[in-house]
């Protein structure tokens, strides 16, 4: 890998803020912007269409069959599930929004996913992109520890629950991040060496200002 190529970690809990600076900060670097969310909701989207519930023995199975892949569509690094990149807005479906941290939880779906995810930095680079800013739950934890930036996005639960809200969404942000921070598989917590932002406090120049000046120290 070009050494000047840059990954970019973004964690944080549900509606933090992840999505908003990950494709803000696109518009400033050259930088393919995967949401490793979408992936968990597209597997949960995919099983249940299958009708295999995240503890069903047929799980591993259901999952050895698929196939995964990314189609690039401006800056947006998209999963494909057997060719098909799945409707965004299935994705974010009610049903999906309480199922997925099931489906998360389960080390065959996230065992699925790691090499996956890995790959995606060459997957940016051959496709010419100078960086890759990925966002998640465990990005600067598990899947790219040695992550040139990582930041750990946070605000309180009255701010996510009104920006879910504004997004027209019934979500129990709540619970799904209490599933996600007390699994056993990749919790949800702040990384070693990441910077921890609220972003109820700061506007979302500032926000992605905090991150550009940490990407720029990085490079330097
Ligand atoms: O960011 P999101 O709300 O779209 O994520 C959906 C679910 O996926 C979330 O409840 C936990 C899971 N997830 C995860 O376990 N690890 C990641 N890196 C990203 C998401």
């Amino acid at each position: 890998m070009n050494e000047k190529f840059i990954v970019l970690a973004i964690d944080g809990g549900a509606a933090s803020g992840k999505s908003t600076t990950a494709k803000t900060l696109t518009q400033a670097m050259s930088l393919m912007h995967v949401d490793t969310g979408s992936h968990y909701r597209a597997l949960c989207l995919k099983l249940l269409e299958k009708k295999v519930s995240a503890n069903d023995e047929r799980l591993g199975k259901a999952l050895g069959a698929l196939t995964l892949d990314t189609e690039i569509t401006g800056n947006q690094g998209r999963i494909r599930l057997d060719g098909k990149v799945p409707d965004p807005d299935e994705l974010r479906s009610d049903l999906v929004n309480e199922k997925v941290s099931f489906f998360a939880a389960q080390p065959d779906v996230r065992e699925k996913l790691l090499g996956y995810q890995q790959s995606l930095a060459e997957v940016a680079e051959s496709a010419g992109f100078s960086g890759l800013v990925m966002e998640g739950r465990d990005i600067g934890s598990v899947i790219y520890p040695d992550a040139q930036v990582k930041v750990f996005l946070q605000a309180d639960e009255r701010e996510r629950k009104k920006r879910r809200e504004a997004e027209g969404q019934t979500d129990a942000i709540s619970l799904r991040d209490k599933m996600d921070t007390t699994r056993k598989n990749a919790p949800l917590a702040c990384p070693d060496g990441a910077l921890v932002i609220d972003t109820g406090r700061h506007s979302i120049d500032q926000v992605v200002g905090m991150v550009l000046d940490l990407a720029e120290k990085a490079r330097s």
